[in-house]
């Protein structure tokens, strides 16, 4: 093999082959819609027990509908912004979003598992309909498939999640004990901002697509 076909085949065994996206409410904030935690979160003015459990749907059902509403409107009021597609430019990567709000699909990601469900989907529940949602104290979905990515993962990326909630605040343990490198891009560091090997921080909208330009150069 000639020099320049060692240094080119270096460069194809470094790129990574697969690639799994975490992604939190941050990835969307640049859409406007409102992230949990931090400046202007959700849970600043909203109490999670009151809208985001089985016992608060049981209790006031008209209440968490109303909110819910209130959030698809926003939803469907926003455009996927310049992260989204930067993410979906990676074809082949699977996208594993606590996100309910489908703008990873919108953007044109074809492998992402919604482990908090989806806004615009619904279920019966009991009497009543309900968001297919996952709320506090609720089963998330797609834990087997987002497990077989992470085994298969060489590469994790983590983007605009606190990593305050768990099981998925775990994955990036689980994907390095795989294996797989691991970088968080979030506006500040995370929660667990300790368990990646490398984090960058700032916008989403300004992060993401600069670093998959890299990747794919
Ligand atoms: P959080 O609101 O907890 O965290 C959002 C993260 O995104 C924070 O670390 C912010 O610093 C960061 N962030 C904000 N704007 C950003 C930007 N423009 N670019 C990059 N990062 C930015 O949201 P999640 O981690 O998604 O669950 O929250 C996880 C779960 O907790 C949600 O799915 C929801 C919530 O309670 C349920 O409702 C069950």
């Amino acid at each position: 093999m000639s020099f320049l076909e060692q240094a080119l085949e270096a460069i194809r065994r470094t790129k990574p082959r697969n690639v799994v996206f975490f992604t939190g409410a941050g990835v969307s904030a640049e859409s406007g819609i409102p992230t949990f935690r931090g400046a202007g979160g959700l849970w600043r003015n909203f109490r999670a027990e009151d809208l985001a459990t089985p016992a608060a749907f049981a209790r006031d059902p008209e209440l968490v509908l109303e909110w819910y509403e209130w959030r698809r409107g926003l939803i469907r009021a926003a455009e996927p912004n310049a992260a989204h597609q930067a993410i979906a430019r990676m074809a082949d990567a699977v996208v594993v979003t606590q996100n309910v709000d489908g703008l990873h699909a919108r953007a044109g990601s074809r492998n992402v598992i919604e482990l908090h469900g989806n806004i615009f989907r619904e279920r019966p529940s009991g009497a009543h309909m309900r968001p297919d949602v996952v709320w506090f104290g609720e089963m998330p979905y797609g834990m087997d498939d987002i497990f077989a990515a992470l085994r298969e993962a060489d590469l994790f990326v983590s983007i605009g999640t606190s990593g305050a909630v768990y099981p998925a605040a775990g994955f990036v343990q689980a994907a390095a004990a795989n294996g797989a490198r691991t970088l968080e891009l979030n506006l500040v560091p995370s929660e667990g901002t300790r368990w990646f090997h490398e984090a960058r921080h700032g916008r989403a909208g300004e992060l993401v697509p600069g670093w998959v330009d890299e990747l794919l150069a």
